[in-house]
């Protein structure tokens, strides 16, 4: 795959899951005000990379984006919530978000609080009641499953709560790595491993994405530690200089930018490495990890 060509990839499909998003939400029966503030997020934009790895997974075994749009909106739910909660002053306390004033500051801390409750919810509902013929029953109780796993105490919201209590302390490399693996590793692994099970990979084929998607986890979020520093507030859509603020461990509190820059190429090398054995077209996904290191926002 040519530069070109993963460009054009990420812009087909960030455009088809910005334009089923808002579908998915209209749709709904459910308070106006409520309908507004989740479709106020979701709407704000983002790099949707969690659903163009699920989609780039599908693709590099040979399956279209049909079967994988249900959960790859899903997944970008549950994203835009865990973002939603994240900014609560309460957490972060951050006012911008993809580029706009943060869900609380407009609707409220109430509605926003509600906001992301429903789209974690929802998210669920859209699994479980996924139409498309080749995806069974077995498939959508192994996703439901996974993704609550991958979202719930034993990950992101485990990960949101270690990083939380990690304010304010010096933690070990090992810790940190416990935080970086849940709040965000698990969500971006389960984005790739959806994709395989949909496209009824292999155990073993599974078992190699799950490493490779594990490193990309670290890299995301290292990359994202690495940009509140050196980041540029107007590009990213969200402050810079949140984790100082808020005394948070990262890789470059803890091991200074540039060791935080050796990390990213540590783990970058590893996911490449894990990915090599998996038994597709992997060139999309290994182009999204390059994209993924060298990302300004
Ligand atoms: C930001 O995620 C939060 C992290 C887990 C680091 P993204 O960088 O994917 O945010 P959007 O979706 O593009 O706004
Ligand atoms: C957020 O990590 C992770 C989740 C929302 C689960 P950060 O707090 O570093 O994300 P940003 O920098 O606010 O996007
Ligand atoms: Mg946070
Ligand atoms: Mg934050
Ligand atoms: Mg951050």
């Amino acid at each position: 795959m040519t530069e070109h060509n993963l460009k054009s990839f990420l812009v087909d499909k960030k455009k088809l899951i910005d334009d089923l998003l808002p579908l998915q939400i209209e749709r709904l029966k459910a308070p106006e005000n409520l309908k507004e503030s989740m479709l106020y997020s979701l709407n704000a934009g983002g790099k949707r990379i969690r659903p163009v790895l699920l989609l780039a997974t599908l693709n590099g075994f040979n399956h279209g984006d049909e079967r994988g749009l249900d959960v790859a909106c899903a997944i970008e739910m549950i994203h835009t919530y865990s973002l939603i909660h994240d900014d609560l002053p309460a957490m972060d306390d951050d006012d911008t978000r993809r580029g706009k004033p943060t869900n609380h500051k407009v609707y409220g801390e109430a509605l926003a609080i509600l906001a992301g409750d429903a789209l974690l919810t929802y998210s669920f509902e859209m699994i479980s009641s996924i139409m498309h013929p080749q995806v069974t029953a077995e498939m959508k109780m192994k996703l439901v499953q996974q993704l609550a796993q991958a979202t719930g105490p034993e990950g992101m919201v485990g990960g949101q709560t270690a990083d939380m209590d990690g304010e304010d302390k010096a933690l070990t490399v090992e810790q940190l790595e416990y935080i970086h693996n849940h709040k965000t590793g698990d969500l971006l692994t389960f984005a790739v491993v959806a994709g395989a099970i949909l496209a009824e990979a292999s155990d073993k084929d599974i078992e190699y994405l799950k490493k490779f998607a594990n490193q990309l986890g670290l890299v995301f979020q290292i990359k994202d530690d690495i940009l509140d520093i050196e980041g540029d507030a107007k590009t990213l859509g969200k402050p810079v200089g949140s984790d100082t603020s808020n005394h948070k461990s990262t890789y470059p509190s803890l091991l200074t930018l540039e060791g935080a820059k050796q990390k990213l190429n540590d783990h970058t090398k590893r996911a490449k490495e894990y990915l090599s054995n998996v038994t597709m077209n992997t060139s999309l996904l290994e182009e999204i990890t390059d994209y993924i290191v060298s990302r300004d926002h």
